[in-house]
């Protein structure tokens, strides 16, 4: 069975069992200060365990991509090394939302395993919670009578909180679960030891599929469980693994999920997967890593020096660094991999196929900029051990190589090794620890469970429509950050506030008590459906009614800024071309920034058509199209343009301005006339076929033109010109006149010189020499040097100069002369260099020095004659 019908196999199950098929939501997550990537296939459903939101189908199944490479559950370090791990991967799963729990759970899986896939029930293993005192729970017993009515008693397994108790964080939904694992060794083993011995203890071939969560309990700030008020079913099933199974494999590697990228990998490093297991580990790294990073970009997360971008790059380097020291690749190589996984799974994931030239681009771009870091690794890391007696690279050192130069430390190991050194690890490890220390210190955050004031509210969003209004506060909780200090938190019954959110910045404003105390709300974020509203402390009496108003001068500013946005992305997609997507952006009051995809930088002329075609839009005072909740089909049938990356519901609303409709979330001006006008400040690039613009709008753009004026008219008087850039020309072409006549004199002045020069040579020993202050810059005593030199045979020329109170030296010696008598220019200087308090060098026929001491060139120039004798 191929890959692609397993997964389809599975949908089609739960279809049966009447669940809703959605597609995987994005792999990196937005609203959740949790989590940075989809760990598991629960993620982005949190909401809905955290009963922030109500789904609209109780039921659902999908297969998401995942990431397990931070946090709580990470695999990075083990990928490769073995033949299961994987950064990321797809998850199987189905989900009820306080609708079936245990018993269907169970059921439908040993259903669609046997029945479906016909796994050999022989070959299966179970395992059920068996309790846990600290958290005053005994064995499920629920699952454990379920279980057995299923399969006979020595399948089944008891787990401890580690294995079989799945919290999804430090806080939070949390439940017992039951795992389900297969033994795919030959029988011969299987007789030899019963897989039942080897579940749990890291046997490639014993391994878990399915892992079947019973979400039953919260986990409050003080470790204590409470029941939930609704139960649910979580379960994830590992799409690699099952592959390796049902395909009769070995090893994930050998599933066609992997083989076309082996193979190509192979042919591409002109290696062999089979050669040993240092290059087979080399060639998982790799493979296992390029669907991670390629999913990643795909999803709009570009690889950075920060957050979830720092580690895509993370995994990219490490894949780069097992290329280089494993499979001898010297040039980018990854980023060619792309063409591959695309044909493979681009029919599942269509944004794979959409996306292909920017995640080739970006690859390549970083793996050209991490070679050159190994290579500038390579030459440090020599200057560290040329000279030096010692037989081992000191912690620290490896260190300042690691974090300063992303020098790898196995790399630093391996070459170290080949000198016949030795890396201090232990030292290294206490440095890394303090470095972890010193972050982890710095982004601590605590956070302490909710207080509910009013229960069963959910929140409503009112401020497209309004920045003020009446508002109760239904729970708070306080955190407390080390760069922060303490903050609330607080939830109201519907708010006015904007959550940060689609590119733009949350709102700020205040909430006053009926007593006219206000308490200011520093900014507003959404966490899993849930909008926040930060404030520095708590009213004094948290009951009542609350006005809550938004800052409004800085919501209009803001707004501006989103609606030029649109109109900017439209303008690019008319002027540059429809391959412009949109990877980025950020709006607050002050500017905009947009980030996109474009292969060359955009051009002065392509900027200015840009910004008149923006401003034409604002001109014509198009008024606000908005459509709330509408189908996603229907908005994009009727051209609305959706963003990779984004996870959109069902219903969506539009933003539309004449022909730019957007599927957007933000906040908008009534009509483009209110953006006044719109200026492009900058455009840079972001990446290897990422560009950004940078633009101001309405008062800014004001302010901005009121600036240039002025400056304008400082220019106008100070060069008393009523057409100052007619004036500044001029002066240009005066000024390059008066260089041109000074370069003529000084060259005819050095001119004179050499003949002078000429006449003051003298002869010694057979060498024609010449010694002597000249008092002319650098390039000039060059040239005499080089002039003399092409008039002259068996010429030896030291000329010194004191410029502006700094002394220079030049030496040049005829090749010939150098060759015979063994004379080196660059000897000389460095030696007569002591005398002017300087340094210097150069080759053996021409070489220089300065220094700060000029009284010492009369002492250099009478020494330097020792060299005739
Ligand atoms: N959340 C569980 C896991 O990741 C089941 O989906 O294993």
């Amino acid at each position: 069975m191929k890959s692609n019908d397993i997964r389809t196999k599975f949908l089609h199950f739960f279809e049966s069992k009447k669940h809703q098929i959605v597609p995987s939501a994005p792999m990196v997550l937005k609203n959740d200060p949790t989590l940075m990537f989809v760990n598991s296939g629960m993620a982005p459903f949190k909401e809905y365990f955290l009963g922030n939101a109500v789904p609209k189908n109780s039921r659902i199944a999908d297969s998401q991509k995942c990431l397990r490479v931070s946090g709580k559950h990470n695999d990075l370090e083990e990928v490769g090394k073995d033949t299961y791990h994987h950064t990321m991967f797809e998850m199987l799963g189905n989900w009820s939302f306080g609708d079936y729990f245990k018993k269907e759970a169970i059921s439908w899986a040993w259903e669609l395993l046997t029945e479906v896939y016909k796994v050999n029930k022989d070959d299966l293993y179970v395992t059920v919670f068996e309790g846990d005192k600290d958290d005053n729970l005994g064995v499920d017993q629920e699952a454990l009578e379920l279980w057995k009515a299923i399969v006979p008693e020595e399948k089944i397994l008891y787990g401890n909180k580690k294995d079989n108790f799945w919290e999804m964080g430090d806080q939070g939904p949390c439940g017992s679960c039951s795992e389900i694992h297969v033994d795919i060794r030959s029988d011969e083993e299987k007789k030899k030891i019963s897989g039942r011995d080897l579940v749990n203890q890291d046997h490639p071939q014993v391994v878990e599929i399915w892992n079947l969560v019973f979400m039953q309990y919260n986990r409050l700030a003080n470790g204590k469980l409470e029941e939930l008020p609704n139960k649910h079913i979580d379960t994830g099933m590992g799409f690699e693994r099952l592959c390796m199974v049902l395909q009769d494999k070995q090893s994930n590697y050998d599933t066609d999920v992997f083989t076309p990228l082996i193979r190509e990998i192979e042919t591409i490093t002109k290696t062999d997967y089979d050669k040993d297991e240092k290059t087979a580990i080399a060639i998982r790294v790799v493979a296992d890593h390029v669907r991670a990073v390629t999913f990643a970009i795909a999803d709009g997360q570009l690889p950075s020096n920060n957050g979830a971008g720092y580690v895509i790059r993370r995994i990219l380097r490490r894949a780069i660094r097992y290329g280089y020291t494993f499979l001898g690749t010297r040039k980018p190589f990854i980023y060619k991999l792309v063409s591959t996984l695309v044909e493979q799974m681009g029919e599942q994931f269509p944004e794979l196929q959409k996306q292909k030239n920017i995640c080739e681009n970006v690859i390549k771009e970083e793996e050209n900029s991490f070679l050159r870091t190994l290579e500038q690794g390579l030459v440090l890391l020599e200057s560290m051990t040329a000279n030096t007696k010692e037989k081992t690279l000191s912690g620290k050192k490896a260190f300042e190589l690691y974090d300063t130069y992303g020098f790898p430390i196995d790399l630093t190991s391996l070459i170290l090794s080949e000198k016949n050194m030795q890396l201090d690890y232990e030292g290294f490890e206490k440095e890394l620890q303090k470095q972890k220390e010193r972050s982890r210190d710095a982004s601590k955050t605590t956070t302490e469970d909710w207080q509910i004031l009013i229960d069963d509210e959910v929140e409503e969003f009112v401020g497209y429509d309004r920045t003020e209004v009446n508002v109760r506060i239904t729970k708070y909780r306080k955190i407390t950050t080390k760069k922060q200090g303490n903050l609330y938190q607080l939830v109201f019954n519907l708010t006015p506030f904007y959550p940060e959110g689609g590119g733009q910045v949350g709102d700020k404003g205040f909430i006053e008590a009926a007593n006219g105390n206000m308490t200011y709300i520093i900014d507003t974020k959404k966490e899993n459906n849930l909008i926040l509203h930060f404030a520095k402390n708590l009213p004094k009496d948290l009951n009542g009614t609350f006005k809550a108003v938004v800052d409004e001068n800085s919501r209009k500013l803001t707004a501006s800024n989103h609606s030029a946005t649109h109109l900017l992305h439209q303008a690019l997609r008319t002027v540059l071309g429809k391959h412009v997507e949109q990877k980025g952006s950020m709006v607050n009051s002050d500017y905009l920034r947009f980030d996109f995809s474009h292969f060359a930088k955009v051009s002065d002329e392509e900027l200015q058509e840009v910004e008149r075609f923006v401003n034409a839009r604002i001109r014509e005072q198009l008024p606000l199209e908005e459509k709330r909740n509408i189908p996603y089909e229907e908005a994009i049938e009727n051209g609305a343009i959706a963003l990779f990356g984004e996870k959109y519901g069902d219903a969506v609303r539009t933003i539309g301005f004449g022909d730019s409709v957007e599927l957007c979330g933000g906040t908008h001006v009534k009509n483009t006339n209110d953006i006044w006008h719109f200026i492009i400040t900058n455009e840079t690039a972001v990446a290897s076929g990422i560009r950004r613009i940078e633009a101001i709008t309405g008062e800014t753009a004001k302010e901005f033109l009121t600036q240039q004026s002025k400056s304008f008219d400082a220019l106008k008087s100070l060069l008393k010109s009523k057409e100052p850039i007619k004036s500044v020309a001029q002066l240009q072409d005066e000024n390059n006149q008066l260089k041109k006549e000074i370069e003529k004199l000084l060259s005819e002045k050095a001119q004179g010189l050499k003949v002078n020069l000429k006449n003051n040579i003298q002869e010694k020993n057979g060498v024609n020499y010449l010694v002597q202050q000249v008092d002319v810059d650098a390039n000039a005593m060059k040239d005499i040097c080089f002039q003399l030199g092409g008039e002259v045979d068996n010429l030896f020329v030291f000329l010194s100069a004191d410029v502006d109170g700094k002394a220079l030296l030049t030496c040049y010696i005829s090749k010939d002369l150098a060759e015979q008598k063994s004379l080196n220019a660059g000897t000389i200087v460095r030696e007569m260099g002591k005398h002017i308090q300087g340094g210097g060098g150069g080759q053996a026929f021409f070489a220089t020095a300065g220094g700060k001491n000029p009284a010492g060139i009369a002492k250099a120039n009478e020494d330097v004659l020792k060299y005739l004798d």
